[in-house]
């Protein structure tokens, strides 16, 4: 295993008031309602009158995700996003969200204009994950399938068998596992301990971690459910074990929408970017929800447990892309190519899991 340092973005400063990671990122000021409104009216208008899709993610700003859901386009996990850039008829998709989804989309249409708000909204995992270093650790580890999350770049996806996402890493690591494959995993550990331990696959893992996630407390969490006994605990894998082991629901974002407005508890504690407290409110808004602790009294970091990348993604942004043609995505065809080849598999193996789920029989799809 390759034990290279998690990305360390030293995450406070001086005034303990925000962190250098969040100060780094090129985050847009907060608008007046007004402007908001003559943004979004603006930004809407540009989208009919280019025959543009927005595709959102959870995480990024209620505006925008209403202007994507108000304008025919969507908000969805990284799995959804995917499918729906792939799926829609427009020739320019918008994508709200960070770069590597911006990525998955223009590998799966590379006929389309992707475009995004700011080219710079990266992600601790794929930055933590350097192609070249990723490469020399599967060439050491051939016997193993190479298995990778969405959170890579295309060129880490280009040198994979599978890419998956947090919606589907479960159910493909067993497939494999039900092959007889050992698996080399990349990149973050916490979903490829959640996942080893769920299925009891051999894996290999890298090291990388979410500068988000990876600040949930279990030892706060603790203390905060006995403050609401009934409450259900909802938790993304991308976090420790020790707040995993306090789920109730583990799961991408879209399972912990569903849970939210399926459950009967009336309070949920949630751990992951509150972001998506935007479209819970919406989809529940009889529901108390309640953001899992970032911190106790020993931490140094007081997290926001917000994306400062995700953060990135404004009303302006939409509409530089429109306008002007900024942030446009491109993917070298050679790498593009080999890439396509890890998202397709997982595509297929979802649709045929789907289709399998009606049918009642187990895919055998997608063997490498
Ligand atoms: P989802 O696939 O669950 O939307 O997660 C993406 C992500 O970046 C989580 O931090
Ligand atoms: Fe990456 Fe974490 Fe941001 Fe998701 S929340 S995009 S995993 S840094």
């Amino acid at each position: 295993m390759i034990d290279q340092a998690v990305f360390d973005y030293d995450r406070q400063d001086a005034s303990g008031a925000t962190c250098t990671a969040h100060a780094w990122a090129k985050i847009p000021a907060p608008l007046q309602p007004a402007e908001r409104a003559d943004l979004k009216a603006r930004a809407a208008a540009l989208l009919s009158a280019r025959g543009a899709t927005l595709v959102a993610h959870y995480y990024v700003d209620g505006e925008l995700q209403d202007l994507a859901l108000e304008t025919g386009g969507c908000v969805a996990d990284s799995l959804e996003m995917a499918r729906f850039g792939r799926d829609a008829k427009a020739q320019t998709l918008i994508v709200a969200g960070v770069r590597f989804m911006g990525e998955t989309s223009k590998i799966l249409s590379p006929g389309k204009r992707v475009l995004m708000p700011d080219l710079d909204a990266t992600c601790s995992l794929d930055l933590g994950c350097p192609a070249d270093e990723f490469a020399a650790f599967c060439d050491a580890h051939p016997d193993r399938e190479v298995v990778v999350y969405a959170n890579t770049s295309a060129a880490v996806k280009a040198r994979a068998d599978w890419m998956v996402t947090s919606s589907c890493a479960l159910e493909i690591v067993s497939h494999l596992k039900a092959q007889g494959r050992k698996i080399l995993w990349a990149p973050d550990r916490h979903l490829g301990r959640y996942i080893q331990e769920q299925t009891g696959a051999d894996m290999l893992m890298w090291n990388g971690a979410c500068i988000v996630h990876d600040e949930f407390k279990g030892l706060e969490l603790d203390l905060l459910r006995k403050d609401h006994p009934g409450a259900m605990i909802l938790v993304h894998p991308e976090s420790p074990k020790s707040v995993v082991a306090q789920a109730d629901v583990v799961g991408s974002t879209s399972v912990l929408i569903k849970a939210v407005v399926e459950g009967s508890a009336k309070e949920y504690i949630v751990a992951t970017d509150n972001g998506i407290l935007h479209r819970m409110r919406q989809l529940a808004p009889g529901k108390t929800l309640i953001e899992a602790p970032t911190a106790g009294s020993s931490a140094t970091c007081k997290s926001c447990a917000h994306c400062p990348w995700m953060a990135m993604n404004g009303l302006q942004g939409v509409i530089d892309c429109l306008e002007k043609g900024t942030g446009e995505i491109h993917v070298a065809e050679p790498t593009r190519l080999k890439a396509l080849v890890s998202i397709e598999r997982m595509l297929d193996f979802t649709a045929a899991l789907k289709a399998s789920k009606t049918a009642g029989f187990v895919p055998n799809i997608g063997a490498a």
